[in-house]
């Protein structure tokens, strides 16, 4: 169902996202006795287009309960903070970091809206500011966003974006090769499914979500306005999780039996993510 934006968007998301912390916590899907244990979550893309972190700042927005942040902790960084507006998710992602050890200074959390970030983060300015996957799609405003989150790029630093490509919600979810949506789809989709992508037998009640989709060419062109230089836009051809029943784990490409969901061999493939890295020169 579409409709125009709610007024409620902001109570209702976040209702929905602090019940759904706790069953994220004790979940297989983010398992966070192996990640304690030193599992690493940083996809090997998105480690290989951000490079080297070692000696760097980093803030994550919509960070959940702060698995990639503390992953890009242990990759080096030598500040990570996450930001996220749930309550529920930061408290979670301040246990974990004093679990693993880290120092307030080291890891910190902060809960806000992710529009508020420039107010509420405690540096004016990051070496790399990233968002990851399933961030977007949350977030009515794509300039706002984008000036938000530039605005905390440090010169000589980069924004760096990792997300599901739009062209995924326009597509039937049985075969995933069927136009079944509107790709340029403006108003919010309004859901009520219960459960959750991390357990969806899950018993909930703070079901109501509004989200919207954004074009591949609305994000760049609002990171364009910013300023900030595109390095890269790449789009991949393998997901997280099985977004179309015809994906197969680990199958087909050069990066077969990696555990990324992809289209049959053989089959004609389109993009199921997308990543960009956006510069601020050094002297800018
Ligand atoms: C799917 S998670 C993304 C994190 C990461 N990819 C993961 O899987 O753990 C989306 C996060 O966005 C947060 N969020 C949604 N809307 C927000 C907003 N307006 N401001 C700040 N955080 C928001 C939610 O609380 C949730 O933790």
């Amino acid at each position: 169902m579409y409709t125009r934006t709610p007024e409620d968007w902001r109570e209702a998301n976040r209702a929905r996202w602090d019940e759904r912390v706790p069953i994220h916590t004790a979940s297989e899907y983010y398992d966070l006795d192996s990640f304690r244990a030193g599992q690493d979550v940083i996809r090997p893309f998105e480690a290989a287009e951000v490079g080297s972190v070692t000696g760097k700042s980093l803030l994550h927005l919509q960070c959940h309960i702060g698995l990639d942040t503390l992953s890009w902790s242990r990759c080096g960084a030598s500040r990570v903070v996450g930001l996220d507006f749930s309550e529920p998710a930061i408290e979670a992602a301040r246990d974990l970091a004093a679990d693993l050890g880290l120092t307030p200074d080291q890891a910190s959390f902060v809960a806000a809206d992710v529009y508020d970030a420039a107010e509420a983060v405690p540096d004016s300015s990051y070496d790399i500011v990233y968002t990851g996957t399933g961030a977007l799609c949350w977030l009515p405003d794509m300039g706002r966003w984008a000036e938000t989150a530039a605005s905390l790029v440090a010169p000589g630093g980069f924004l760096y974006l990792a997300e599901f490509h739009p062209l995924t919600d326009a597509l039937d979810d049985a075969t995933g090769s069927r136009i079944a949506h509107d790709y340029f789809g403006r108003d919010a989709w309004v859901d009520e499914a219960p459960g959750t992508y991390a357990d969806y037998d899950a018993p909930t009640v703070n079901n109501r979500s509004i989200e919207w989709q954004h074009t591949l060419g609305e994000v760049v062109t609002a990171i364009a306005a910013t300023g900030l230089r595109l390095e890269f836009l790449h789009e991949h051809d393998a997901t997280l999780f099985r977004r179309f029943e015809t994906l197969e784990r680990g199958a087909g490409g050069e990066d077969r039996g990696d555990g990324f969901y992809r289209l049959p061999p053989g089959s004609p493939r389109v993009p199921l993510m997308y990543s960009l890295r956006a510069s601020r020169p050094a002297d800018g």
